[in-house]
Formats: structure tokens, C-alpha cells, sequence
């Protein structure tokens, strides 16, 4: 492993989250970004959620890689060098790597230095033939891919999990463009991204049986009493998942169940009752819809995978 030890720590900090609060809180929907779900109890509600029945996503895009990455591997050739967004090192990164012929070097891109020396750390282990380079930073920020110095050859870009379903279609277009601008014009891209379906599938997958999915937001006003020495009753708040259907998107909302004030770091903010905090967005897709708005960006479909009951999509782009 290389490159470790040499990028600042730029975990986000407290100022970023109590800023981001503030301004959320200020507007007239009230929003919180929901990069912030996910502190050390965020993320294993987060796991959590992957193993509930009603949670589809993770399942299928595994059972699509364990079909297809033969073919997916095909496509890519060899000695690629493989950049992921966001600390993967889990089943979906091992899954590809053992599938790629002759893999030259593996790159994380994450937010967290914590996370990823850690998983880099257990990957460079496992993979001793591969140069696993770990960097630390924002890639949802053009800087961040801009700034980054890659191997030459053959470049594939991955970008599992949907997680490109939390950005606006503008935010997309732009982190799309700035990954061709960071990888060229011969890189190639393979990406999950979920598909619309029935209501009565996404509704539940967000808003399960068993309340995970609740905690998972909820937790979110846990964070801001427990780091920005917030105030929120967490009682007087519900969890809600509604199905968008013009922006094609599931939207995660907290529900204040009456009328109430919340602190915090001495700031007071109002919430009428039936009042929300809009936390998350997850876009669901139609298979053209993600072919145009990735052509926007300079991305074409060279082959898309799904699963029998196109629930989820792989594509590999060029
Ligand atoms: C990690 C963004 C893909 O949108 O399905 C799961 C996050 N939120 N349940 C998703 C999430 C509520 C998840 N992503």
C-alpha cells in the first residue's frame, strides 16, 4: 500500500456539521444534508438495513455481480486500474477484483481516513498482487477528482450501492463529467443504480416492519444532541418514506408529531406540527433515463445487466 500517511485528514468536522445544521434548519423546507447519517451508529444501522427483507437494493446488485462479472470482466479487459468512489473494500470490490483479469491497481476515494486505512489496510492484505492506494477526500467535490494523479492504462471507474441516487440530475451530470474528465475519454465506468417499481416494493424498503430504517433517520437528530449540543426530542419526531413520483424518487422525511422547539449550540429553531425535515433523496431510475442524463456528461451505455425482475441495474459505460 502506498500514498497513506501523505493526505491531510479531512474527516469532516464539527464546524462543517453544525454549518450544514444551521442552514438546513434555516430554510423554509427544512432539509439536512444526508452525508451526516452516516457516524459510527448511522453506519451500522446502515448494515443493518442491507440484510432487512423488505431492502432489496444491496441484495440484488449482488446477485447481479454473481451472475454477470464474467461478462462485466470481458468488457473491462485487462490490467485495469479500478477507481471506486467511496471506501468499498466490501463484497461488491472483492467480488469485482476476483473477477478482473490481472488487476493492477485498486484506488478508494473517501471522506473518512479512518475508514479507508483501515479497509485499505485489509484489502492490500488480501490482494498482494494489486497496488491498493488509498485517498483521502470529497469526491463528490470536482477538486477532490481533479486533483488526483492516476495510473495510466486501462481505467474503470466503479460506483456500486446507488448511491449516485442520493444527487440532484445537475449533481450527477457534474459528478459524472468530472470522473470522465479525471479517468479520459478511454476509461470505462461500471455503476449501480436502482429502477422505478411498484410503490408497495420501494415505500416498505425504506420504511420497514421492523423500524431499522426509522432509527437510521431518526439518528440523525440523536447526532446533532450528542455532537452540537442539540435538544431535539427524538419521541416527538416520526419517520417517513414518500414515494415522489414527478422526481422519481423516494424522500426521506422526519415528521415533527407536534408543535415544538429544538436547540442547538444555542440556536433555537420552530416546528409546527406535521412540519418536516427533508433528509435524504434515493432516485429511482428508468434505464433511458439514466442513459440520457449520462450522455449528458459524455457517458454511453456499452452494456446493461439487471436482475429478472428489474428491480436494480449495472451498466458498464464507455
Ligand atoms: C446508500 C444511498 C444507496 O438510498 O437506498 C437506505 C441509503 N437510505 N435506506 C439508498 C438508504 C435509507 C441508500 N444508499
Amino acid at each position: 500500500m502506498r500514498g497513506d500517511g501523505d493526505q491531510p485528514n479531512q474527516d469532516p468536522t464539527r464546524s462543517e456539521f453544525y454549518a450544514d445544521v444551521v442552514a438546513g434548519l434555516s430554510k423554509a423546507q427544512k432539509t439536512l444534508p444526508c452525508r451526516w447519517l452516516y457516524d459510527q451508529r448511522g453506519s451500522e444501522l446502515f448494515e443493518a438495513i442491507t440484510d432487512l427483507p423488505e431492502y432489496y437494493p444491496t441484495r440484488t446488485e449482488i446477485a447481479i455481480f454473481e451472475q454477470h462479472l464474467p461478462a462485466m470482466a470481458a468488457c473491462v479487459g485487462g490490467n485495469a486500474h479500478v477507481v471506486e468512489f467511496g471506501a468499498g473494500a466490501g463484497t461488491k470490490t472483492r467480488l469485482l477484483l476476483d473477477a478482473l483479469k490481472t488487476p493492477q491497481s485498486y484506488i478508494a476515494i473517501d471522506i473518512s481516513a479512518d475508514f479507508l486505512q483501515s479497509s485499505m489496510a485489509a484489502l492490500a492484505a488480501d490482494y498482494p498482487g494489486i497496488d491498493v492506494i488509498p485517498i483521502v477526500g470529497n469526491f463528490m467535490e470536482t477538486d477532490t477528482l481533479a486533483g488526483t494523479e492516476l495510473p495510466t492504462g486501462n481505467r474503470l471507474a466503479f460506483f456500486p450501492g446507488s448511491t449516485i441516487g442520493n444527487l440532484l440530475d445537475t449533481e450527477i451530470i457534474t459528478f459524472l463529467a468530472a470522473v470522465r474528465a479525471m479517468l479520459g475519454d478511454k476509461a470505462q465506468f461500471l455503476i449501480g443504480f436502482d429502477l422505478v417499481k411498484a410503490e408497495d416494493i420501494l415505500v416498505p424498503a425504506y420504511d420497514d416492519a421492523s423500524g431499522v430504517t426509522a432509527a437510521f433517520n431518526l439518528n440523525l437528530l440523536a447526532r446533532i444532541n450528542r455532537e452540537l449540543d442539540g435538544s431535539f426530542d427524538t419521541d416527538a419526531f416520526a419517520h417517513e418514506a414518500r414515494w415522489n413520483e414527478a422526481a422519481g424518487r423516494i424522500e426521506m422525511h422526519l415528521v415533527s408529531q407536534q408543535d415544538q422547539t429544538a436547540g442547538v449550540n444555542g440556536d433555537r429553531f420552530d416546528f409546527a406540527k406535521g412540519e418536516t425535515i427533508h433528509t435524504e433523496n434515493s432516485r429511482k431510475f428508468r434505464l433511458d433515463g439514466f442513459d440520457s442524463i449520462a450522455a449528458e456528461a459524455g457517458w454511453k451505455f456499452r452494456e446493461v445487466w439487471t436482475d429478472p425482475k428489474e428491480y436494480f441495474a449495472v451498466a458498464l459505460m464507455g
